[in-house]
């Protein structure tokens, strides 16, 4: 049975750098082409961090933009959870820095970790949290600088990441109609060495010479991961269907995390739906992990392809394996 009061999405916004990679640049830097790059995976371009950029600049306007069309104040947030595996710092977490950067005083404040799939970890949480509190608001951001964990010298992973933030504010429904209907999270750590970063952890000390330099990047077995992923995005958004008693199409619109336009298509063709269903920016944005779903949100919002009363479906899959799937009355 439905509980009385959901958590519903009140405000979002997003940030990315201004910094614009080409695949044409990403000619110069590797071997590759336009035309692979965009044959293999859609995208076209990303936004990466100069140098003396940091991503909790873009997670803290994002924060702000979200907060703004809310119509709240920064004492009005109760919690902050960020996902991210990409902090400006191991301690302080990011998501103290965007408590401290809008002046959220009141707020309680954590990152949380689960790669890709981190955004929807995070906006589950903050739904359950606002069940029992419904006078809550939660800020929850996804926010990634992958381009600082990139091997520019590795063109099976360079030409995929970018960076951005997006956020949005969830707050309680009394009415209990809007907001998450249901949710699938998970994990297999079978396979996780096939997506790693192993740099900046603690198995190994700071300058540890025991660890290969390549290993302080983000390091995949593409091949591998794309076949699990599929198989994931599909699985998740067919069991979220059948158990709520409902068909792909009256699905609204479909937010997937934007890894690869091949494993979005292989969704959406599993689901038979028109392109016009499926949400895709991927071309703009390359994979931002877990700042995807939170920027394509606020994208689709923007395009006018979301609507008072729309059924939502998001999915994600990301490194570790994590999995997640929620389905959201607008
Ligand atoms: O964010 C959540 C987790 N991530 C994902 O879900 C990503 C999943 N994986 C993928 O999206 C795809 O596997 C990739 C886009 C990473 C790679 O595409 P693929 O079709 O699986 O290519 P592949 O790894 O099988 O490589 C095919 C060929 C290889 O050459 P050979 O061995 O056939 O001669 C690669 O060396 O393409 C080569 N290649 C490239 N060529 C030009 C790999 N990267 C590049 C490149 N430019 N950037």
């Amino acid at each position: 049975m439905r509980a009385k009061f959901s958590g519903r999405i009140i405000g979002c916004g997003m940030s990315v750098p201004e910094k614009v990679l080409t695949n044409f640049d990403l000619e110069k830097i590797v071997e590759t082409s336009d035309e692979w790059i965009t044959e293999r995976t859609g995208i076209k371009e990303r936004h990466i961090l100069r140098d003396d950029e940091v991503i909790s600049t873009f997670a803290i306007e994002a924060s702000k933009e979200a907060l703004n069309e809310a119509n709240l104040q920064p004492e009005d947030i109760n919690l902050i959870i960020t996902a991210t595996l990409t902090p400006d710092f191991l301690m302080p977490s990011l998501a103290i820095l965007i408590q401290n950067g809008i002046g959220a005083g009141r707020a309680g404040a954590f990152d949380l970790s689960a790669t890709c799939s981190g955004f929807l970890y995070a906006l589950i949480l903050a739904d359950q949290i606002v069940k029992n509190n419904p006078d809550w608001h939660i800020l929850v951001v996804g926010a990634e600088a992958l381009s600082r964990k990139t091997n520019w010298e590795d063109r099976t992973t360079c030409v995929l990441f970018g960076d951005g933030a997006g956020a949005v504010v969830v707050g309680g429904d009394p009415s209990g109609e809007k907001g998450v209907i249901d949710f699938i999270l998970g994990a297999d750590g079978s396979n996780w060495q096939l997506l790693t970063l192993k740099g900046g952890g603690s198995a190994y000390f700071p300058f540890d010479e025991r660890l290969p330099k390549d290993e302080h990047y983000i390091k995949m077995q593409g091949r591998e991961v794309f076949k699990i992923a599929t198989r994931m995005m599909e699985k998740i958004a067919l069991e979220l269907l059948e158990r709520n008693g409902l068909k792909a199409n009256d699905l609204s619109l479909v937010i997937p995390h934007q890894a690869n336009l091949r494993i979005i298509e292989y969704l959406r063709e599993r689901l038979d739906l028109p392109k016009e269903k499926v949400f895709v920016n991927i071309d703009r944005y390359g994979n931002t992990s877990a700042a995807s779903i939170p920027i394509a949100l606020y994208e689709a919002r923007k395009q006018g392809r979301i609507k008072d009363g729309d059924l939502l479906l998001l999915v994600a899959f990301g490194g570790g394996f994590t999995f997640a799937g929620l389905l959201m009355r607008w």
